[in-house]
């Protein structure tokens, strides 16, 4: 078991779990996209597991025998060493590949060639609470005991990926890109199926209300949880670059558990901290509580 401080290491200034080696950080711009990648993008705990399970039934379910074809879902783009690209330069097309990669770090080839990408936005609040016990569960991770340590160190941006606020500010830049999608977790858990249906149009698979109705299903909190307790651990396909076991996934699935967690006085930190970064950005101004 590597020590604590081993578990960390920092490129550009933002901290990274060892399980993302420099090598391949350094290395992004020469990783070759194809024009038909589709990329996940998130801030860890965002919702990158919910959406991959929703994308990869969208694909199976696809009416369209030729046009868009069934879907290679990869790890995440950055999890591994080097050989990593070469895994992903073996695999057919098409790939959906997630990350959570901010837009200075991706590949310069998935904005070249104009990939789709779907960029998925939580409340900092809960994807906060979310992260936090998921360091206290994650071997990979350090193990930060108090809530109040962890969030001192989330508003510093001194977790995994860095600062929330830079990461959504950093995707801002495609905001009127009609090939990327952005879509809020608040959201999609008041209205399911019309994101399901925005996804489907969004990637050019028609679908069925029939299947659309079954796509909510099998990607409601519940079945997917079922689902990952009985999986193995698969070291080698984790979509989320910090874990390879899916049980330490899904914890509660909810909007507003931040109000069991954050005090009043937290609150107010958080608040004066970010309010002014919140304000300045479209994106985040959108963001659901
Ligand atoms: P909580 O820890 O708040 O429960 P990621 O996949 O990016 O790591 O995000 C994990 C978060 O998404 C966890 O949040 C997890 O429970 C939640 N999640 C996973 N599947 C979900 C689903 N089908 N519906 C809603 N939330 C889901």
């Amino acid at each position: 078991m590597p020590e604590q401080t081993e578990l960390i290491h920092s490129f550009k200034g933002i901290p990274f779990s060892t399980t993302v080696s420099t090598e391949l950080l350094q290395a992004l711009d020469t990783f070759e996209a194809r024009e038909d990648d589709v990329v996940l993008v998130s801030y860890p705990k965002s919702g990158t597991h919910w959406l991959t399970e929703i994308m990869k039934n969208l694909y199976h379910c696809n009416n369209d025998n030729n046009a868009t074809g069934q879907v290679t879902l990869t790890s995440a783009l950055e999890f591994g060493d080097l050989s990593k690209f070469d895994e992903l330069r073996n695999l057919p097309s098409k790939r959906l590949i997630p990350t959570h990669l901010s837009h200075d770090m991706i590949p310069v080839q998935f904005k070249t060639k104009k990939c789709k990408m779907i960029y998925v936005i939580r409340n900092p609040k809960d994807t906060a609470v979310s992260m936090f016990h998921y360091y206290q569960q994650n071997p990979l991770l350090p193990k930060i005991e108090k809530w109040s340590t962890f969030l001192d160190m989330f508003l510093k941006g001194e977790v995994v990926y860095g600062s929330w606020i830079d990461h959504v500010q950093s995707w801002e830049k495609n905001q009127n890109d009609e090939n990327t999608l952005f879509l809020y977790y608040e959201s999609m858990k008041k209205d399911l199926p019309k994101y399901v249906k925005e996804i489907s149009s969004f990637l050019n698979i028609s679908v069925s209300e029939d299947q659309i109705n079954e796509i909510v299903k099998k990607s409601s909190f519940s079945e997917m949880k079922e689902k990952a307790q009985k999986e193995k651990v698969d070291t080698k396909h984790t979509v989320c670059a910090l874990t390879s076991d899916k049980k330490l996934i899904f914890r509660k699935g909810a909007v507003g558990d931040w109000k069991n967690h954050f005090t009043s006085k937290q609150n107010a930190q958080f608040e004066a901290l970010f309010k002014d970064k919140i304000n300045s950005s479209e994106l985040a101004r959108q963001v659901e509580y």
